[in-house]
């Protein structure tokens, strides 16, 4: 059995103490939902103050990216994966789409990172999807197949115990526009088929695969319901303790 993961990404909100404030605002929200790991992802400067606050709770913390590097060094800027394990971070996320297009991430960088990632002991939450042209023209599939080839390349079975995949279609992230289920399932059946070819039929079973995108109370359902997802990382949705709870708790 899969455990599904509900995850919140906070890209670049709330000053501290409005970070502070949600989280502790979900904290009753969710506190008997134990059928799922809840992960929020606040900016950096939140992460230590709310992952002591959330202590001991079932919400997990996770940094929105990290360095390629866990040495310490001359990377100004950088934050290495061990320095946000050692604030409390359990999971990283990695080569979410806003990184790849704003800041010029690719899938060597995504894959170092994960690498670094691992090393340090955090879960890596792994962003791929296409953008519309590319679904226009036919190539999701096989843009989101090089994706997981070159950002999970080298990985051991091992390692990917650790790695949770979210397909991400670039088209839904913000827009309101979501996969509709059926886009959701096919994509997500071709990501294990993906991985099974790359990792092994054990490792593809077991592998986690979040969609994101647009995902709101009124649509976690649904989207939930298909066999290959399981769970979801959640943007605006995720920015207001109530309607995140909604998600987490949709089974309720
Ligand atoms: P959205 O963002 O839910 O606001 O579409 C999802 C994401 O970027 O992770």
């Amino acid at each position: 059995m899969r455990k599904p993961v509900i995850a919140g990404n906070w890209k670049m909100y709330k000053l501290l103490s409005e970070a502070v404030d949600t989280a502790l605002r979900l904290k009753p929200l969710v506190a008997n939902a134990n059928h799922c790991e809840i992960v929020i992802a606040p900016v950096f400067t939140a992460l230590k103050t709310v992952a002591d606050r959330l202590e001991g709770s079932n919400i997990k913390v996770a940094s929105q990216d990290c360095a390629a590097q866990n040495e310490f060094g001359a990377h100004t800027g950088e934050v290495a994966p061990v320095m946000l394990k050692d604030v409390g971070c359990s999971y990283a996320i990695i080569g979410h789409s806003e990184r790849r297009q704003i800041y010029g991430e690719t899938d060597a960088s995504v894959n170092a990172k994960t690498k670094a990632a691992l090393s340090a002991d955090l879960k890596a939450i792994v962003c791929v999807g296409e953008h519309l042209s590319e679904r226009e023209a036919g190539s999701a599939n096989s843009v989101v197949e090089t994706q997981l080839n070159k950002g999970l390349e080298g990985l051991t079975v091992d390692d990917m115990e650790r790695i949770i995949i979210a397909y991400e279609p670039v088209w839904a992230i913000g827009t309101g526009k979501t996969a509709t289920p059926e886009q959701a399932q096919e994509m997500h059946g071709h990501i294990r088929q993906t991985v099974a070819k790359t990792h092994g039929d054990a490792v593809a079973k077991d592998v986690r695969i979040l969609y994101g995108g647009s995902v709101k109370p009124d649509n976690i359902a649904e989207l939930m319901s298909q066999e290959d997802v399981d769970g979801a990382l959640v943007g605006g949705a995720s920015l207001e303790a109530d309607s995140f709870a909604k998600i987490v708790n949709f089974e309720k």
